[in-house]
């Protein structure tokens, strides 16, 4: 896609504020995002610009790059809604939503109610010996050797395999898991898009009516004996929550361990300071979490407001571009520098009610990764040569990640 086959500039946005934003590409690139794009936008760019490419689709959404202003857009219920912000259900024509991220009040508080104690800190601390066991036969494949394409090899497969087992799935659906995430999450062309969406679609269909013969513990099950206010949920509402699993919960971890990895692999003081002191690791994946936060998700204006003097109008869609927002100079004292003892809050996760439902999972199996992998790896680094292809769209990702060590 080019700047040329961008939706036309509704008349209300003022054309001075009109950008290509270079982050919504989806296409690779062979520069890393966050010290060129992120900070060439906070140098250059107003403080809420209107994004001709944003939304998927290249359609056009204002962007906004101030943690504080994506934070009073998470808040603001009454101006902006999340309903249909994701797309997937209208790119097949259909109307079943994303669960619970595509709610409103006070259905979407109702859901999360039920939602928050399964993936609770305590439940998530339950899946340590589990995740641990998984990082440990993926870095295990490392020994021995002196190279690894870190992305193909381990970011990819962990939390895919940790999913798979909390969905009750085999772990021979991984090949279709990551084939379709990847046309959902990462391609332009919205015909390949909305082939995907009804493949998983599908999918989960059926494997839902399997589990509603066979209940387990899992996920699946979970959802399908969800009740609200003593009524079960629906058919659709069921799908919708797997499919929200399905997209918030597999590729979002596997990018941040790219992104993380790369950090070590081209900062060796880094690393070793963790190799030295593996009590750092906690901050320091919090700190990476700030630096190379991934996701932008949308709000879709429902009543006009202002932001910044600017007019919004209903239908307009801002983009909650959380890289921006990691970087932002007003919020962070040097924001490109990655210092272990910052301890930054941030938005990587969200803010206000749809925060993040699994952010204590998420942040289990980072944590377990940096452990694993550097007690089995001695001091990595890229391998000579190597420029990083990486992907900026929705989730931001490196494509590869060929290490070397020894
Ligand atoms: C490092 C990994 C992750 C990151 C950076 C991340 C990021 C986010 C962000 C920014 C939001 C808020 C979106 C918004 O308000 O528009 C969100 C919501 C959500 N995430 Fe995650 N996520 C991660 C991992 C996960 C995992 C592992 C799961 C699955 C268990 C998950 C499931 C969800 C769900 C269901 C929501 C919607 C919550 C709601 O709207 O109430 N995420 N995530």
């Amino acid at each position: 896609m080019t700047e040329q086959t961008v939706a036309p500039i509704p008349a209300h946005v003022p054309a001075e504020l009109v950008r290509y934003y270079p982050l919504s590409e989806r296409k690779t690139i062979y520069e890393n995002p966050f010290d060129t794009l992120v900070a060439d936008v906070h140098n250059t760019w107003p403080e809420i610009a209107y994004g001709s490419n944003v939304y998927p689709g290249n359609v056009g959404a204002w962007v906004l790059r101030r943690a504080e202003d994506l934070k009073a857009v998470y808040m603001d219920e009454e101006h902006f809604t999340k309903k249909g912000f994701s797309g997937f259900a209208a790119l097949l024509g259909e109307s079943w939503s994303l669960i619970p991220t595509e709610l409103e009040p006070p259905r979407h508080g109702a859901f999360r109610q039920v939602l928050n104690p399964l993936f609770a800190p305590r439940r998530m601390a339950e899946l340590t010996v589990k995740v641990r066991d998984r990082a440990r036969e993926l870095a295990a494949r490392f020994k021995g050797r002196t190279e690894c394409d870190f992305a193909a090899e381990f970011a990819v497969p962990f939390p895919a395999i940790i999913f798979l087992e909390l969905f009750g799935l085999p772990q021979a659906e991984m090949d279709h898991f990551l084939a379709w995430e990847h046309k959902l999450l990462h391609v332009a062309d919205q015909t390949v898009r909305a082939d995907a969406t009804r493949e998983v679609k599908h999918f989960l269909q059926d494997v839902i009516k399997e589990r509603r013969k066979n209940l387990g513990t899992d996920l699946i099950s979970n959802a399908i004996q969800i009740t609200i206010d003593g009524e079960p949920i629906t058919d659709d509402e069921i799908l919708g929550h797997c499919f929200n699993l399905y997209v918030g919960g597999l590729d979002t971890v596997a990018s941040n361990l790219g992104l993380h990895f790369h950090h070590l692999a081209t900062h060796p003081e880094h690393q070793q300071q963790l190799r030295d002191n593996p009590a750092l690791i906690p901050a320091a994946m919090e700190e990476m979490l700030r630096a190379y936060s991934a996701v932008t998700t949308f709000r879709i204006c429902t009543k006009q407001t202002e932001i910044h003097g600017v007019s919004i109008l209903p239908g307009d869609k801002v983009a909650m571009t959380t890289p921006l927002a990691g970087r932002d100079p007003t919020q962070y004292k040097n924001p490109n520098e990655v210092r272990f003892d910052r301890g930054a809050t941030h938005v990587t996760f969200g803010y206000g009610s749809h925060r993040c439902l699994g952010a204590n999972l998420a942040r289990r199996e980072l944590l377990i990764a940096l452990e694993e992998v550097l007690a089995v790896l001695p001091p990595f680094r890229l391998a000579p040569g190597a420029v990083v292809p990486f992907r900026a769209g929705g989730v931001i990702h490196v494509e590869s990640l060929p290490l070397v060590w020894g």
